[in-house]
């Protein structure tokens, strides 16, 4: 008997016990929030569209909340093919591809519409084309809305009621140089840390967007929220490129259709949340401190002095392209 034929018999016999006959591909699935959250709804959308376009071929096992350990660990199982597949904020992305970091500087984006405008056109296309050449996929940038600081210090409505206030921030060395320049005291650490880190005071407080601090909950350790918008949260959709090289055509084509119609799913989720969050969170008690032009104004004067910095990193002419985008 061949291989080929004795595969046959043995699918036969598969089939015959009532077993699949040929074995799945496993996607395992890592991201740090809820399966209610923005990137729980677009896992599941990115599995949904995968199994209509593909049939049996991949079975999905999520693994939310962190289940896979911080996003650099998880962005690290990708590049070692030990992980699948992840939805991350842009959080350490900047430390795999370095020009992912212009789009986490502050004050840079007008509106959500402007910033899903440059990360679709072709500056956020040749940014995700950079991944390939460090073990990963970038299959689509998705997002998590304006980010906002939230604290137990006290109220914050100007740069100086920031001042030493312990933040954490993400391990992203742009959002760090920003809160420096506000004079606050800003910790980086990775996200399953910091809920226990507010708890027990060791940092004052944090930031994240609406989609974040509402789905997490982050009212049950937080008492202010300031509308601070400081600096837009993009996110992706990666799979590890080992994983992605063993895919033929027509699954290609299926995990890109996936990609897309989860970031269409997530963005809806945020403007979702944009608009509802805010009475959410003052319902559950939290206090809202809402800024004016000129306060806003006030902040991004605060951090000028790191607007050098972002120039000389990334090129003032790449900086002002974003700012200018239409
Ligand atoms: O603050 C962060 O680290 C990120 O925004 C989070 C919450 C992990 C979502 O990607």
């Amino acid at each position: 008997m061949t291989f080929v034929t004795r595969g046959l018999v043995s699918a036969g016999i598969f089939v015959a016990m009532g077993l699949p006959a040929f074995a799945q591909t496993e996607v395992k699935i890592g991201y740090a929030l809820a399966p209610d959250s923005h990137y729980g709804v677009a896992a599941a959308k990115f599995e949904e569209v995968v199994k209509a376009e593909t049939g049996d071929d991949f079975e999905f096992k999520h693994f939310p909340s962190s289940g896979l350990g911080g996003e650099r660990e998880v962005i690290e199982g990708l590049q070692l093919g030990t992980i699948e597949a992840t939805i991350v904020s842009s959080g350490t992305l900047a430390n795999f591809v370095p020009d992912t970091g212009v789009f986490d500087i502050p004050f840079l984006f007008r509106d959500l519409d402007h910033a899903r405008a440059v990360l679709d056109g072709p500056i956020g296309q040749d940014i995700l084309a950079k991944f390939d050449a460090v073990g990963l996929k970038g299959l689509a940038w998705g997002e998590q809305g304006f980010r906002h600081i939230t604290n137990n210090r006290n109220p914050i409505n100007t740069p100086e009621d920031v001042e030493s206030l312990k933040i954490r921030t993400m391990e992203n060395p742009v959002h760090l140089a920003a809160f420096n320049a506000m004079g606050a005291a800003p910790t980086p650490m990775a996200w399953p840390e910091v809920i226990s880190s507010l708890q027990q005071g060791v940092i004052d407080g944090q930031e994240n967007p609406l989609s974040v601090i509402v789905s997490v909950k982050l009212d049950e350790v937080q008492k202010y929220l300031t509308l601070s918008g400081h600096v837009y949260s993009p996110a992706m959709l990666l799979v590890s490129k080992p994983f992605w090289e063993g895919l033929d055509d027509e699954q290609k084509a299926a995990f890109e259709k996936a990609a897309e119609e989860a970031v269409t799913a997530m963005r809806a989720y945020v403007d979702n949340v944009e608009t509802t969050g805010v009475e959410t969170l003052k319902e559950r008690g939290m206090q809202v401190n809402e800024l004016s032009a000129e306060q806003k104004a006030a902040f991004q004067e605060s951090i000028a002095s790191a607007y050098e910095g972002y120039y000389e990193t990334y090129g003032k002419d790449l900086v002002d392209s974003i700012v200018n985008f239409e």
